[in-house]
C-alpha cells in the first residue's frame, strides 16, 4: 500500500467500525412539518449541513408527534452530537433505543435522510410493504427504518 493509499483509507474511515446510535423522542415543535421552510424542515437542513462537516450520516424519521433518529460515524463525534441533541428544547422524552458498532454505514449518502411518515410515497414503510422498484435504500437502511418506525408508532 502506498502512502497516499494509506492517507485515503484514514480519511474515508475504511476499516474503522462505524458507531451507530438510535433514539426516539417526542416533538415539541408546533405546526406543519411538510415544507422545507417549516421549523422541522429548517432543523433538518441545518442538521444535515453540520452532520456532513462531522462525517456523520443517518436518518430522521418523523410521524408528526415523535422523532426517531439514527446517527452513524466516529464514536466520539456521534456521542458528542447526541449529547447536544438530548439537550435540545425542541423535543423531550429522549429515549436511547440502541447503540452499537457496525462494519458499514446504512445511510452512506445522507447527512440526514429525512423520512416523513406522513408522506404518501413512504407508506410502504409504515405498512411493512416492500420498497418501490428503483429505490436507493441499502438493506441496512431498510432494516433500520423499519425498526425506527416501530419506535415512533409504539410511544410510551
Ligand atoms: C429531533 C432533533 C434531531 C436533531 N438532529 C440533529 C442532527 O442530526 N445534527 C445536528 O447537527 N443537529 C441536530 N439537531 C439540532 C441540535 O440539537 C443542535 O441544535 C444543533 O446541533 C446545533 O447546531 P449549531 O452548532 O449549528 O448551532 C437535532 C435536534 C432535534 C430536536
Amino acid at each position: 500500500m502506498t502512502e497516499s493509499d494509506e492517507a485515503l483509507l484514514a480519511h474515508s474511515g475504511a476499516g474503522q467500525p462505524v458507531h451507530v446510535l438510535c433514539y426516539r423522542s417526542r416533538s415539541l415543535i408546533e405546526g406543519p412539518a411538510d415544507r422545507e421552510t417549516s421549523p422541522v424542515g429548517r432543523l433538518i437542513a441545518r442538521a444535515a449541513a453540520k452532520n456532513q462537516r462531522l462525517g456523520i450520516t443517518g436518518a430522521l424519521l418523523f410521524d408528526g408527534g415523535y422523532f426517531a433518529q439514527t446517527l452513524e460515524g466516529d464514536r466520539q463525534a456521534v456521542q458528542a452530537l447526541f449529547a447536544e441533541i438530548e439537550r435540545d428544547p425542541r423535543h423531550t422524552d429522549v429515549l436511547l433505543a440502541w447503540e452499537l458498532d457496525r462494519e458499514t454505514r446504512a445511510f452512506p449518502d445522507w447527512g440526514v435522510c429525512r423520512i416523513d411518515l406522513l408522506r404518501p410515497d413512504l407508506r410502504w414503510l409504515a405498512r411493512d410493504h416492500a420498497p418501490p422498484p428503483g429505490h436507493t435504500y441499502t438493506d441496512g437502511a431498510i432494516h433500520d427504518l423499519r425498526s425506527m418506525r416501530l419506535l415512533v408508532s409504539v410511544p410510551g
